[in-house]
């Protein structure tokens, strides 16, 4: 199937819905909905659960109440195009179960929806919980389209709802908490920034690149039996090599060891003592911050300021430092 949307925030949603009723829009009524994004997927893959509250909309949403959907789509401020598949669910518990074993959840957005319907072309009015309030324009094309028709639709909409450029969204929700809160992480964490794909292009960019490519290549020789849990870990020495490691596990399970530890020894059997910049990728997570003993064990090897890099090769990446990770990393010395 495929759709073209436009998303902006909304200043007044009083004055849009006053708007779209104005023009013969149909009240559809309101309800609540729970996407899960799960994290192998790219955060393009989501589970959308409802909840009823009493909407008048109830019997026409059981077809649909749950469901999978996949999808793509180019983030842009200008009205897009996004293909996608549904899958209707009738028992969402054990593949939530499945899928959040399987991959982790990235981000959850949970939303009230008001929903008008106009000469074919959903008008939502979202109060997304955590960002506010938006209106998602889409029209749905039917399977021959060239979609000519449906951006005129979605433009006239946007003109009659006064619909500001500035107010355009080029991301998905799930994109804007995962911005809010510092990733996936779900806190805001002081000595972070996340960095889009499409910003790397800064001068460190192609070391932070091949960093995290070899940190992604070792991430599938980890031995993880007892977690399901790959890691890997790339660290540049001094003399400019890569040197990489993945988490190696144990039946004894406090015997394993992080991906990490795996690459200082890496390191270390090469002869070298310093490292000037760090990635560490997972494989169900987006940001994996290393555990606390691994900072510490980073810390004896590189300067508080070595660029550290969470997150995986082409995507969306976290920055931060050494010593941002820990700032009073013990020493027999006092750092400077
Ligand atoms: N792990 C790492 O290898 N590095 C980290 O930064 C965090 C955790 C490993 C340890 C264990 O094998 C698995 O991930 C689950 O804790």
């Amino acid at each position: 199937m495929r759709n073209v949307e436009l998303k902006a925030r909304d200043p007044d949603p009083a004055r849009t819905l006053e708007r779209a009723l104005a023009l013969g829009a149909d009240d559809r009524g309101e309800y609540r909905q729970r996407d899960t994004y799960f994290a192998g997927a790219n955060g393009r893959l989501k589970l959308r659960e409802h909840e009823t509250g009493g909407s008048p909309l109830w019997d026409e949403l059981i077809e649909y109440s749950h469901e999978l959907i996949g999808y793509s789509r180019a983030d842009s401020t200008e009205a897009r195009t996004s293909s996608y598949r549904r899958v209707p669910l009738a028992d969402v518990a054990p593949l939530h179960e499945a899928l959040e074993a399987a991959y982790g959840t990235l981000v959850t957005v949970s939303k009230r929806r008001h929903l008008l319907m106009w000469d074919g072309v959903r008008i939502h009015l979202d109060d997304v919980d955590g960002l506010g309030t938006f209106l998602e324009l889409e029209a749905v094309a039917e399977p021959d389209s060239d979609l000519a028709g449906e951006h005129d639709k979605v433009a006239r909409l946007r003109e009659e709802l006064g619909v500001e450029d500035a107010d355009l969204i080029a991301t998905s929700y799930a994109d804007l908490l995962m911005e809010a809160s510092g990733g996936a992480t779900g806190q805001s964490v002081p000595g972070t920034s996340i960095i889009g794909p499409d910003a790397a292009t800064g001068p460190g960019d192609e070391s932070a690149q091949e960093l995290l490519r070899a940190a992604d290549e070792v991430m599938h020789t980890a031995h993880v039996k007892y977690s399901h849990f790959p890691v890997g870990a790339a660290l540049r020495g001094v003399d400019g090599q890569v040197y990489v490691g993945s988490n190696v596990e144990n039946a004894s399970y406090p015997q394993g060891q992080c991906a990490e530890t795996s690459a200082l020894g890496a390191l270390v059997a090469a002869g070298q003592t310093r490292i000037t910049e760090v990635a560490v990728t997972a494989a169900h997570m987006e940001f994996c911050a290393p555990c606390g003993g691994c900072r510490q064990r980073l810390a004896e090897f590189a300067a508080p300021d070595a660029p550290v890099h969470l997150g995986r090769p082409g995507g969306r990446r976290m920055a931060t430092t050494v010593g941002d990770l820990l700032p009073l990393a013990f020493d027999f010395e006092p750092r400077a």
